[in-house]
């Protein structure tokens, strides 16, 4: 069997342990499928197929919060925390802080690319708009160095990309626009905290963060998904990632 098989295999006795049937959404397959052909089903066994919480997944609380969030679907987010603390250690003020902490919550939890823009998105109701703004530009500054902040640009991206990576021409124009904005430290600041190789044995708790997290994100009664604020679906789909509809 070839590894995509395997995989496959693998899938299909997940598929048949699970009570409910899983759909994926194209998003996750694309490019290991051809995106033109038709999503494979799990065979029809009578089956009901997921509306809700996948018993593969962590349960979330009825009334989640951004720390729950962090605890059952962005990994170890050691990265995040580290990133958060540096920022403090340097100083920095309780926006940058909170920027830090969530500024990569895509990759932890979402969408890899475009994260910066997928990131500031799911936060905008919730924190100043400083905040969300900085974590939107750090996907473009982070390709560009300044050497006013110390901010070269990363040798990580050389072995990552090649030496002649080039942007893409949208990530230009909007560096381009960024670095002439008011915010335009803020979200700088990001990059210089971003800890681009974190250190596995520097233990970050997240209740460090609370009284940051507190005074800087309106953590909606409801929870986070349940608000009807623009980005509810989107935590909702982190929540429940293979809900059928
Ligand atoms: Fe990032
Ligand atoms: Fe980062």
């Amino acid at each position: 069997m070839s590894t995509l098989e395997k995989a496959e295999a693998a899938e299909h006795a997940m598929a048949v342990a699970l009570e409910k049937a899983v759909v994926k959404s194209v998003i996750y397959t694309s490019g290991e499928r051809d995106p033109r052909q038709p999503v494979q089903r799990p065979p029809d066994q009578g089956k009901l197929y997921m509306m809700g919480h996948d018993p593969r997944l962590p349960r979330m609380p009825d009334r989640p919060t951004l720390f729950d969030f962090f605890k059952y679907r962005f990994g170890p987010a050691n990265h995040l925390m580290q990133s958060a603390r540096l920022a403090l250690k340097n100083g920095a003020g309780e926006k940058v802080v909170m920027a830090c902490l969530v500024h990569d919550i895509a990759i932890a939890g979402f969408i890899r690319g475009d994260h910066g823009y997928w990131g500031a998105q799911l936060v905008e109701p919730y924190v100043d708009e400083e905040v969300s703004w900085a974590i939107r530009y750090h996907q473009a500054l982070r390709f560009f160095a300044d050497e006013s902040v110390g901010y070269d640009y990363p040798a990580m991206y050389v072995k990552l990309f090649g030496a002649d990576y080039q942007p893409d021409e949208y990530i230009q124009r909007d560096y381009r626009y960024a670095r002439d904005h008011k915010w335009y430290m803020t979200s700088r600041m990001i990059c210089v905290n971003d800890l681009y190789a974190f250190d596995p044995t520097v233990q970050v708790e997240l209740e460090e963060f609370t009284d940051i997290v507190g005074r800087n994100f309106r953590q909606p009664k409801e929870g986070l998904g349940f608000d009807a604020s623009p980005s509810a679906h989107m935590w909702r789909t982190i929540m429940w990632p293979t809900k059928y509809l």
